[in-house]
């Protein structure tokens, strides 16, 4: 094998002249050796299991505007829903009958869901099902908001950091947002004791080598149990609407990379790299991703829950997307696994 990709596992880092290599090269063999080794690395933490997450997009009201997001503030296009607590525990009741353990609550950063209800609905479902794990990715909080949200038992939290360069990030964001802000939070999650997940877009406007090797110096400092990466894929209504997307071929070197240099890291194979070529997931599987996050969400909103254009499974019901995911990871070798898929070295007695 390539002696960069055994060093940058043997190390388990990256330079940033290294980066740009793996990044810019057109030696495929040397990009399939990447590939290899990362679903290699992938398999001697996980085997060839691929968690399944219930993910349960449950309001499209935002409060914040990010420039590249199709559910921002002013777009008014925007057919906006939310569920009540009801509908979210009846998702979860059918997620839970068709094996899942893991529900993913996702959302607009919404006030109309204050702290009291989101510990409401958080220790319901852990009352109606205690053996499953709950996620919540509803964005920036206050410290004493997810010390909220964790006694009531969630314990996982996904926040994307979007990208670790404040300059970068401040040319994805209106001025109101603030890098250091979207930081603390990380930093208050993992403190608290939440399996935390970090994560960015691949190709989004005005991302370089530079911000990306930035990227990977955040995800070794922080050490993230998940890291959420997908392509930034515009949506017609936003201004970036007429940038371009980012790209399967990217994606995936930075997955591996990932991998490699973080290699017990959950890390999904997203529905946006699904939405930019049909066997995107499985080719994200094979380079060392090792989640999936199906939809559970009602038929009848999947569609207004478009972050980007074209995004895939928004037609179909649960069982029915769960069903095509099982046929997709074992097509490619895989088994795929409903229980609760914590990091291996999570400590369950909370
Ligand atoms: N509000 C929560 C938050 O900020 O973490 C969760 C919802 S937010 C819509 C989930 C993620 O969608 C963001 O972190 C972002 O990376 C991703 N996203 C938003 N717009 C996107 C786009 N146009 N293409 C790809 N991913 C996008
Ligand atoms: Fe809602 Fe970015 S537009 S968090």
């Amino acid at each position: 094998m390539h002696t960069l990709i055994t060093e940058i596992r043997d190390k388990q880092n990256i330079t940033k002249e290294q980066l740009q290599l793996l990044l810019e090269t057109d030696d495929q063999e040397m990009i399939e050796e990447l590939m290899v080794c990362a679903g290699t690395e992938a398999q001697k933490v996980y085997g060839n299991k691929v968690y399944m997450r219930g993910l349960i997009e449950f309001t499209n009201y935002c409060k914040n505007n990010c420039i590249y997001c199709g559910i921002r503030r002013d777009n008014c296009y925007v057919d906006r829903y939310r569920l009540t607590k009801d509908q979210i525990l009846d998702c979860c009741q059918s997620g839970y009958r068709l094996g899942f353990r893991t529900f993913v609550l996702q959302g607009g950063e919404d006030p109309f869901y204050t702290d009291d209800l989101i510990c409401e609905i958080v220790s319901e479902i852990k009352h109606q099902h205690p053996d499953c794990a709950i996620t919540l990715s509803i964005g920036e909080k206050s410290r004493e908001a997810y010390e909220r949200y964790f006694a009531a038992g969630a314990e996982r939290y996904l926040l994307r950091h979007e990208t670790a360069d404040k300059a970068h990030y401040e040319k994805l964001h209106p001025k109101e947002m603030s890098f250091d802000n979207r930081i603390r939070c990380l930093h208050d999650l993992k403190e608290i004791g939440y399996q935390t997940g970090c994560g960015f877009m691949v190709g989004s406007p005005y991302q370089t080598v530079d911000t990306l090797y930035e990227d990977f110096c955040l995800i070794k400092e922080l050490e993230p149990e998940m890291c959420g990466i997908g392509p930034f894929i515009p949506q017609a209504d936003t201004p970036f609407g007429k940038e371009p997307a980012g790209t399967l071929e990217m994606t995936l070197r930075l997955l591996s990379i990932i991998r490699l240099i973080h290699p017990t890291v959950l890390l999904p194979a997203t529905t946006a790299l699904g939405t930019i070529h049909p066997l995107g997931r499985e080719k994200g599987i094979l380079a060392g991703a090792n989640v999936v996050m199906p939809n559970l969400s009602p038929v009848g909103v999947r569609k207004k829950y478009l972050l980007y254009d074209n995004k895939i499974c928004t037609g179909e019901e649960a069982s029915e997307c769960c069903g095509c995911m099982m046929r997709r990871m074992q097509g490619i070798g895989y088994e795929v696994v409903v229980d609760r898929g914590d990091h291996p070295l999570y400590d369950k007695k909370r």
